[in-house]
């Protein structure tokens, strides 16, 4: 039986999220807006491509939540995106409107979904959506690191001339400019990276990695990132929905893991049917956890900002 699996939010991280779900076709796909018509639009459109691609998912685009009852999954993309010169925090009095209404109705309708957050900014998003649903941490997600260490293993690839796949590199933290790289754990085919190229050239990798979101604002111009986000988002359902424990970099609400506790930052944590069903720990250096503890800070911050504990 195929999963349930509803994205709110047509735009274009949702509606791009709801066409690689409906080509994957182990989902239903359910797709919401308050627009009306774009999701019935993208819904319909996604639908025609099916023949193409050979999936028989179902595709309903819908502004009901009647529609999203009994989700499996729910990926909530629903928001306003960066325009060139905003900071992902100044998304943060729209989108803490829009996230507290559209989980009211999650928790509502669905409420033994896993709810995967992707809207800005990011962590403390996942933290209202945690307050507001009132589900255990493990069923409440942000995308976060897999996006970000996306960029960098595309860009040391790039540098060396190898697959991507041959790639592992680990980013923790918030989605923000106080992400935490960590280019000493990063390998290329199990050979240190710090063998392969020179500090400055990593440091340089890294940066661009870090300014990733903002170096396409600054192209696209009218948004933001959408194609590699939403990769990165439907990664996250595939593991749950086929329970195949990838583990992965993602935003989750600590409890004691890396001496923090009751704060949401990017972590490697495992993704199963259950959702996330184990926190990893990394063993940091000294410095690489005060810089942990500066993006969990940073994170706090935009939480109180938003007075909702
Ligand atoms: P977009 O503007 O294309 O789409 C957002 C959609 O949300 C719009 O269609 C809008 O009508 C809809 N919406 C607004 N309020 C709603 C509500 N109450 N209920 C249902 N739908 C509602 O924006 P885009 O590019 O899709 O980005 C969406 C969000 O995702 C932004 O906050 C963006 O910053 C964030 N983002 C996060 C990433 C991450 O790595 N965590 C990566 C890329 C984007
Ligand atoms: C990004 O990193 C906008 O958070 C989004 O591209």
């Amino acid at each position: 039986m195929r999963a349930r699996v509803s994205v709110i939010g047509a735009g274009m991280v949702g509606g791009n999220c709801a066409q690689r779900l409906a080509e994957r076709g182990h989902s239903d796909v359910v797709l919401l807006d308050i627009v009306e018509g774009l999701a019935q639009g993208k819904a319909l459109d996604i639908l025609e491509s099916l023949p193409v691609v050979g999936s028989d998912a179902d595709v309903v685009g819908t502004s009901s939540y009647d529609d999203v009852a009994g989700s499996d999954i729910v990926v909530v993309t629903s928001g306003i995106a960066r325009k060139p010169g905003m900071s992902r925090e100044d998304l943060v009095l729209t989108n803490m409107r829009i996230i507290s209404d559209v989980c009211e109705n999650v928790a509502r309708v669905a409420p033994q979904s896993i709810v995967i957050v992707v809207t800005n900014p990011l962590d403390a998003m996942v933290q209202l959506a945690l307050h507001t649903t009132g589900f255990a941490r493990e069923r409440v997600i942000g995308q976060s690191g897999i996006l970000d260490t996306a960029r960098l293993k595309a860009f040391i690839a790039m540098e060396l001339g190898v697959s991507v796949t041959s790639v592992s590199a680990n980013i923790l933290g918030g989605h923000g400019n106080s992400m935490v790289a960590l280019p000493r754990l990063a390998t290329v085919g199990g050979v240190p990276l710090s063998e392969l190229l020179p500090p400055e050239r990593i440091d340089a990798l890294v940066q661009r990695a870090v300014n990733g979101g903002a170096e396409i604002v600054g192209l696209l111009k009218t948004g933001s990132a959408y194609c590699a986000p939403s990769a990165a988002a439907v990664s996250m359902v595939d593991s749950i929905v086929l329970d195949r424990k990838d583990v992965l970099p993602c935003a989750v609400q600590l409890k004691g893991e890396y001496g923090m506790t009751d704060v949401v930052v990017g972590v490697p944590v495992k993704l199963g049917a259950a959702g996330v069903e184990q926190v990893y720990e990394l063993a940091l250096l000294e410095d690489e956890m005060a810089a942990l503890q500066r993006s969990a800070d940073a994170v706090r911050q935009t939480v109180a900002f938003m007075g909702f504990q």
